[in-house]
């Protein structure tokens, strides 16, 4: 496998999502950043009507057909890559035949959005050959329609937005509902993020994702049954207590988290603004407790890692990040404690769980970058 030849390296980051979790698909704010860990797509202009991908994590390649791209829906890898092209496509924009090689190295299954790292790299990668210039969040509204209906997630828009419109050092305040993005600087002090996978198996995570989505929407059609809200992220939570009684015991306690989860964000954007860690900290721990308990997107491995990051003193808060049910924990670490609050969880998880967690090293970093080469 050579870079030789290929003309432009395109970017998209994976995300690490600080707060505001499960919330993007009811309109709510979150607080995302983007990565130091990359998807960089290669490409180059094949005059031909296909597009051949190959990946460096893969000993295969695939050549898919521009004017069949929908047939590659159900295909393991490739179809991300059709779904971004099929809907780029869709919306108007030139797609022109291309070799891709992709070279992800956002872990996979780690909850820090590979599969958006994925599609949003290549839409940009699509673009910049055929020689359209791009609006970045447009690509991720793409990306978005990809991730819904080719790989069957029925996602908000946090993980491709953040992927594609991060910028260095700061996280992203970004409604949901509008697309309105505020960039508040990452200055976090004397502490630092640090992510730990939990290596959990990822089983049945789609489905049940796709489920609470559901349980949120029927929160919403009952809430409205009385109250004229647009989204569940408009409930205050006094609204919320006042109408308890339209929902069955499940679906308000998933009502509750998001309805929590809201005013969190809030809170922690304002704190972060400020310079008050400690209390972004806590925000961090409350809404772990709120998606294990409320959400219960967490499992045993993920509430093991956050409890065991919360009981070491130079943490000021932990939480699982993304959707849950298996990959990453962030934390806020007095960054000269770094190394010994990481022994300290990684051999605490392994007595309790049985088999390692493992820390990734990463910045934050920008979205989409474009290089000529
Ligand atoms: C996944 C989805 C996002 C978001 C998070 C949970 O990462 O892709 O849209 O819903 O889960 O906050």
């Amino acid at each position: 496998m050579t870079l030789d030849n290929y003309t432009y390296k395109v970017t998209a980051a994976g995300r690490v999502n600080i707060i505001g979790e499960h919330v993007d698909y009811c309109g709510g704010k979150v607080m995302p950043c983007a990565l130091s860990l990359k998807c960089a797509v290669y490409v180059r202009a094949n005059g031909q009507d296909r597009i051949n991908a190959e990946w460096t994590t893969l000993d295969e390649k695939v050549s898919l057909e521009l004017n069949d791209l929908y047939a590659y829906k159900a295909h393991s890898y490739a179809k991300y890559i059709a779904g971004s092209a099929y809907f780029w496509r869709q919306a108007g924009h030139k797609v022109v035949g291309c070799d891709i090689l992709v070279d992800c190295k956002v872990p996979f299954g780690s909850g820090l959005s590979s599969s958006a790292a994925i599609e949003v790299s290549v839409i940009a990668a699509l673009a910049t050959v055929a020689g359209e210039p791009f609006d970045k969040a447009e690509v991720a509204q793409i990306a978005q329609k990809a991730e819904i209906e080719f790989a069957g997630v029925n996602c908000g828009i946090m993980d491709q937005y953040a992927s594609a419109c991060g910028r260095k050092n700061h996280a992203m305040l970004l409604d949901c509902k509008s697309l309105d993005c505020e960039y508040v600087p990452m200055e976090l002090g004397k502490y630092s993020l640090v992510l730990i996978d939990s290596c959990k198996p990822h089983s049945l995570a789609e489905s049940k994702y796709n489920e609470r989505r559901a349980e949120t929407e029927e929160a919403l059609r009952l809430l409205r049954q009385k109250s004229d809200v647009s989204c569940l992220a408009d409930v205050s939570p006094s609204q919320l207590e006042d109408n308890k009684d339209l929902l069955p015991a499940i679906i308000y306690k998933r009502a509750k988290h998001v309805v929590d989860e809201c005013e969190r964000v809030r809170f922690t954007s304002v704190a972060l603004k400020n310079g008050y860690i400690a209390a972004v900290g806590a925000a961090l721990s409350a809404s772990h407790r709120s998606l294990s308990e409320n959400y219960e997107v967490t499992g045993v491995e993920l509430d093991a890692l956050a409890r065991l990051a919360q009981s070491h003193p130079a943490c000021s808060g932990s939480r699982m990040t993304g959707a849950g049910f298996g990959g990453c924990t962030v934390s806020l670490v007095e960054t000269d404690k770094i190394s010994e609050f990481e022994d300290y969880v990684l051999t605490g998880y392994k007595k309790q769980i049985g088999y390692d967690a493992k820390i990734y090293k990463a910045d934050i970093s920008d979205g989409i970058t474009v290089k000529k080469l």
